[in-house]
């Protein structure tokens, strides 16, 4: 699609960089002081850096399972495609099982398997060529949806966004982040906000400082003060990304989404999920049948190694919610547009 947009100049950070030799993943638990890169030369060190979250956000989770299945590959000799894919089903088990919510991961693994499958001699060369496809494809489709999600938005406007679904989450661009790249760029968003996204803080640690790189200015609120800046007037959308959106359009999204849809719909603000198809699954039919994580209830229990809370205090993470389908006006796709979903409306852009 010929936009006329300067992509590179808004879009630095690369969190992912296959060498032909490992994995090197930028260590987004170090960020934003410290740019250190992990390197992963077997597929459990890839599945071991998922489930830390060394590389974390749905898209770049599966691009780094894909990788991971290329490396799994390294040890197995054996004549085609389908031998292998046998030797390499418990490395790809293994990858899967490392986080459960964001589906990007299992559909990323389900696309090696069927390359793998068709694969005769030359496998080991199709399995890399299948993952620079996923990253590769990644990226187009984020530049796409940057463009589409951009467009929805009046000029002049305010936007809040939520966790880090930027370069950093991604091959490149990101995806509610790629639509504020491109907004900023066309004039469309005048204004920024992103929330800190307790425990982790993933938009304070990650969404500023990867913006800040681009030159996009950004203001940082607390994830509680999300609905006194809606009542100000200074937003007008919440951009989002997602890490399953369902047959029916519910979507899940980082803990807090959930909150900040029904702030929006209070106070007469749009709501809008951005994600590649790769997060779309319809074979879970409603946002009651998604695996919600559930972590380290330690996460919550200080900041930046800090103990905060009371030796002997319960805490409850999971670090996922689900956003219903009736609170979201727009999901913002590679493939189109789904306005006010529904299972009819799913069915039309994505069934195909
Ligand atoms: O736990 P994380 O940081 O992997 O959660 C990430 C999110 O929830 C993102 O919003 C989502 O994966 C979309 S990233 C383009």
């Amino acid at each position: 699609m010929e936009t006329g947009f300067d992509f590179d100049r808004y879009d630095h950070v690369r969190p992912i960089l296959w060498t032909g030799d490992a994995l090197e993943l930028l260590d987004q638990r170090k960020l934003p002081f410290r740019i250190e890169h992990v390197a992963c030369h077997d597929s459990d060190a890839v599945a071991a850096a998922i489930r830390d979250l060394v590389v974390r956000g749905a898209p770049a989770i599966g691009i780094a399972a894909a990788w991971g299945v290329v490396l799994a590959a390294r040890g197995v000799d054996v004549a085609d495609g389908a031998e292998a894919a046998a030797r390499l089903e418990p490395a790809l088990q293994r990858l899967n099982a490392a986080r459960p919510t964001a589906v990007n991961l299992a559909w990323a693994l389900a696309r090696m398997r069927r390359a793998l499958a068709g694969a005769g001699a030359d496998w080991r060369e199709l399995v890399e060529r299948e993952a620079k496809a996923i990253a590769d494809e990644d990226l187009a489709a984020n530049r796409h949806m940057g463009a589409l999600g951009a467009a929805l938005i009046e000029p002049g406007s305010g936007v809040l966004t939520h966790c880090n679904t930027g370069s950093l989450a991604t091959a490149g661009f990101g995806t509610a982040l790629g639509v504020i790249r491109a907004g900023m760029a066309g004039g469309r968003i005048a204004r920024v906000f992103a929330g800190e996204t307790r425990p982790w803080l993933q938009g304070a640690r990650l969404t500023v400082w990867e913006l800040q790189q681009d030159g996009i200015d950004a203001t940082l609120i607390a994830d509680s003060a999300a609905s006194h800046l809606m009542k100000t007037g200074a937003v007008q959308w919440v951009v989002v990304g997602a890490d399953r959106i369902c047959a029916n359009g519910d979507t899940a999204n980082k803990i807090g989404t959930y909150q900040l849809a029904i702030a929006a719909r209070h106070h007469g603000v749009r709501f809008m999920v951005v994600a590649p198809s790769s997060t779309v699954d319809l074979d879970t039919p409603d946002g009651d049948a998604i695996e919600i994580e559930q972590r380290d209830p330690g996460e919550l229990y200080g900041v930046g190694g800090v103990r905060t809370v009371a030796e002997g205090v319960a805490a409850w993470n999971p670090v996922f919610d689900v956003t219903p389908a009736s609170l979201i006006d727009a999901i913002v796709t590679e493939k189109g547009v789904v306005t006010a979903p529904d299972p009819a409306r799913m069915r039309a852009l994505f069934a195909a």
